[in-house]
């Protein structure tokens, strides 16, 4: 691929391209895992399963955005800060599938007894991503001042502690929830350790 079609697929991968490209693929992807999953109830909870990893993934790109370019300053950490708004609708996007399985499992009577720290825990993450998509935009930025970041920052961290209790408990017996655990809490380390003490402490 020569650099100039190499920047043009930069440049149509970003913005709400990037939303209506994982309303596709996450939901091709479900399809796929659906059926490969023997369809009905354990093809439901496969996809329950992935949905929750792919938004986990983005997850790990979002929650450090801005640290990650005042560390790295890049074409890459740029990509992603001038992307984030679409990135977090494509991450509201995956957990919109999750939403929808879970409520497939309800429908079908197969959810069972699902632990009432996973309902309300994750029922608050739900709310919270509802209110942060339905936010993601300038005139609710701009009419919610400086709440529509407490909102925000509310809610990515709130989504950041549903995950590292999901992942964390199962990271002795579980490589994925073990990786994840770990780029989950170096994600924090990123947002919070000062950079001045990371290069104090690279040199
Ligand atoms: C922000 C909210 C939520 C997050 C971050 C979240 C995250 C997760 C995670 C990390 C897993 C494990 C995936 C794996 O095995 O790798 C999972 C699975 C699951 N979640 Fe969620 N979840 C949320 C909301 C909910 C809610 C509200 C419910 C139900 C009312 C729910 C029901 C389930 C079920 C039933 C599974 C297990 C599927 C299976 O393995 O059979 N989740 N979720």
């Amino acid at each position: 691929m020569t650099s100039d079609a190499r920047t043009q697929v930069a440049r149509g991968l970003q913005g709400p391209a990037l939303v209506y490209t994982a309303l596709v693929f996450f939901g091709a992807a479900c399809a796929v895992v659906y059926v490969s999953g023997g369809e009905g109830e354990s093809g439901v909870r496969a996809a329950i399963r992935l949905t929750a990893r792919t938004t986990v993934l983005l997850l790990l790109v979002i929650f450090p955005a801005s640290a990650m370019l005042r560390r790295w300053p890049g074409a890459a950490t740029r990509w992603i800060v001038r992307n984030r708004r679409y990135l977090g609708l494509s991450l509201a996007v995956s957990h919109g599938y999750h939403a929808l399985f879970i409520g497939w499992l309800y429908a079908s009577g197969t959810a069972g007894d699902i632990p009432a720290a996973t309902v309300y825990g994750g029922g608050l993450g739900f709310a919270f991503l509802a209110a942060m998509a339905a936010t993601s935009n300038d005139a609710s930025q701009r009419a919610l001042g400086a709440n529509w970041r407490r909102l925000h920052l509310a809610g990515i961290y709130w989504v950041w502690i549903v995950y590292v209790a999901s992942y964390v408990p199962q990271a002795a017996t579980n490589p994925f929830a073990a990786l994840i655990g770990l780029g989950l809490i170096g994600t924090l380390a990123l947002r919070h350790v000062p950079i001045s003490t990371a290069s104090a402490d690279a040199a």
